[in-house]
C-alpha cells in the first residue's frame, strides 16, 4: 500500500445487520438506511453487502435478460442484490427507474486499429435515458431519497449529474435543485436541467465551489444530496461493469479504461468488480486505467508522485471532468490499487483528436468520454497496454451533450486545438451544377 486510503471491508459491528454502511477510513459502521453521507470522522462511506448471504449466479443474471419484470429490464436493477438489497417485493414498489442501462458494448475495431489495439470494445453509456452514465447511479440515489421520505434533492454538477437528477426527480415528484458553475457547462446538459424543471443555480465559481456549497445547503435545509459522495450513487454506477461482464459472457478483459473527474465512477467500477469476483461470478480481475485531462489532473499527480491529493485549479475543454478537488479520491485510489491499476493524463488536443476519431466511426461521444480513448492510445504507446490485450473503454456521455465543441472543432474554431480530422460544412449556392461539382470532387 502506497497510500493511507482506508480499509476495503468494514470492521464487524457487535450485531451486524445483513448490509450496512462503513467508513472508508476508520471502519465505523452505520445502518444501511441511515441518512448520512459521511462518517462522524468526516470520511466517506461504503455500502457493505453481505456477500455470504448473496446467492447471485451468472445463470440467475442471464435468465433476467429475457424477463419482462421492469426490475430485470433495467440494466441497474437486474443486479439488484448487489445494488440495494431490500428484496424484490419492496424494490418493485419503490424503484424509480427509466429502464436505464442495457447500453451497447460496441466492437470498436476501427478505433482499435488506429490506436494499435486488436481487441477494443467501447461501452456507450451515452445511450442511457438522459444521455450519460449518471442515470445508473441516479436511479439508486433517487430511489433511496423517496424511500427515506425526502422532499427535495440537490447536486453540484458539471452538467450530466444535474441533467440526470432533474429527470429522475421529476418522474418521482421530488423537487430538484442543481448547482452548476456559471458559463462552464455544455448547453445540452444545461437545457436538460432547465427542461426537466430543476431549480438551477449558476454559481459564480467552478465545480469545486459548487460542490462545497451544496454540501452545506443540504445539511442545513434537509435536502438529500445525490452527488457521488452519496454511497448509493456509487452502488448504482457499479452496474456499468456488471453489464460489461455480462455483455462479454463473463469473460474478463485485460483492461477497463475510463475518464476520471470527481472519481465516483472508477470507485464504483472497482467495487463492483471486487464483489463479482468475491461471488465467483467472474474468475479473475481486470486491470483498471483512469484517464484525467492534463488541466484537471490531481489524481494523476498524486498517483505519479505517491503523495496525498493536492487540489488544482481545473481547466480543460472536457468540461464534464473539469474538477480540481475530487471528493471520492481516497475510495478511488483504493480501488485502483486493488485492481493493479494505473492513472494517466492526456492533453485537450489528444482528447479532441480521439473524439474526432470515435465520432467518425459512427459511435460518437462527448469530449470527456473520449479522454478514455486518448488515454488508451497513450498507454498502448507506452507499452503499458499491450497491442493484443483485450480492452474495454467506457464512453460516459452522448455526442449531443456538447454540440458547440463539435461544430467549433470541425470548423477549426477551437482555440489551442489542432483540428486534424476537421469535416467542415461546405457552403454552396442553390445551383445544381455547383453541387454536382462539389460531390464529384
Ligand atoms: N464523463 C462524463 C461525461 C461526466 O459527466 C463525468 C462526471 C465524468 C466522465 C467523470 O466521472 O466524476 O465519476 O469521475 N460528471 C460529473 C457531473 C462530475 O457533474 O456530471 P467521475
Amino acid at each position: 500500500m502506497r497510500f493511507n486510503i482506508g480499509t476495503w471491508f468494514a470492521q464487524p459491528m457487535s450485531q451486524p445487520p445483513s448490509w450496512h454502511l462503513a467508513c472508508v477510513e476508520c471502519g465505523t459502521t452505520y445502518l444501511g438506511l441511515e441518512l448520512r453521507y459521511r462518517c462522524d470522522c468526516s470520511a466517506t462511506l461504503d455500502v457493505i453487502h453481505d456477500l455470504d448471504a448473496c446467492n447471485l449466479t451468472r445463470e440467475i443474471l442471464d435468465s433476467r435478460l429475457a424477463s419482462k419484470n421492469p426490475l430485470d429490464r433495467s440494466g441497474v436493477w437486474r443486479f439488484r442484490e448487489l445494488i440495494l438489497p431490500l428484496g424484490d417485493e419492496t424494490l418493485s414498489n419503490i424503484a424509480v427507474t427509466r429502464g436505464e442501462g442495457s447500453t451497447q458494448l460496441y466492437d470498436a475495431s476501427l478505433v482499435g486499429s488506429e490506436i494499435g489495439l486488436s481487441n477494443l470494445w467501447l461501452k456507450h453509456e451515452g445511450e442511457n435515458p438522459t444521455g450519460s452514465f449518471k442515470d445508473r447511479g441516479m436511479t439508486a440515489g433517487i430511489t433511496i431519497a423517496k424511500h427515506l421520505g425526502m422532499k427535495a434533492v440537490a447536486c453540484a454538477s458539471t452538467g450530466n449529474t444535474s441533467a440526470s437528477m432533474a429527470s429522475y426527480a421529476a418522474i418521482s415528484g421530488l423537487e430538484a435543485i442543481v448547482f452548476i458553475p456559471e458559463g462552464k457547462i455544455a448547453f445540452g446538459k444545461l437545457s436538460q436541467a432547465l427542461a426537466y424543471g430543476a431549480k438551477t443555480i449558476q454559481i459564480e465559481g467552478d465545480f469545486d465551489d459548487a460542490m462545497a456549497l451544496v454540501q452545506e445547503v443540504c445539511a442545513s435545509e434537509g435536502i438529500y444530496l445525490v452527488n457521488s459522495i452519496n454511497p448509493f450513487r456509487i452502488e448504482g454506477q457499479k452496474a456499468i461493469v456488471f453489464e460489461i461482464m455480462q455483455d462479454l459472457d463473463w469473460q474478463v478483459p485485460d483492461w477497463i479504461v475510463l475518464p476520471g473527474g470527481n472519481l465516483g465512477n472508477n470507485t464504483a467500477i472497482s467495487k463492483g468488480l471486487l464483489e463479482l469476483h468475491a461471488l465467483n461470478i467472474i474468475d479473475r480481475l481486470p486491470r483498471i486505467a483512469v484517464v484525467q485531462a492534463a488541466g484537471a489532473n490531481p489524481l494523476y499527480t498524486a498517483w505519479a508522485g505517491g503523495e496525498n491529493l493536492v487540489p488544482v485549479k481545473a481547466d480543460t475543454i472536457a468540461t464534464a471532468i473539469k474538477i480540481g478537488s475530487p471528493v471520492s479520491w481516497r475510495k478511488s485510489m483504493r480501488g485502483i490499487e486493488a485492481l493493479d491499476g494505473v492513472v494517466t493524463e492526456v492533453s485537450d488536443d489528444q482528447i479532441m483528436d480521439a473524439k474526432a476519431l470515435v465520432d467518425a466511426t459512427g459511435i460518437g461521444a462527448e469530449p470527456a468520454s473520449c479522454a478514455t480513448v486518448a488515454g488508451i492510445r497513450r498507454l498502448v504507446d507506452e507499452g503499458v497496454i499491450k497491442s493484443e490485450d483485450k480492452v474495454v473503454g467506457v464512453l460516459t456521455g452522448h455526442l449531443l451533450k456538447d454540440p458547440d465543441v463539435v461544430v467549433k472543432y470541425h470548423t477549426n474554431n477551437l482555440e489551442g486545438i489542432k483540428s486534424q480530422r476537421a469535416n467542415a460544412p461546405i457552403s454552396a449556392s442553390a445551383d445544381i451544377d455547383e453541387i454536382r461539382r462539389i460531390i464529384r470532387q
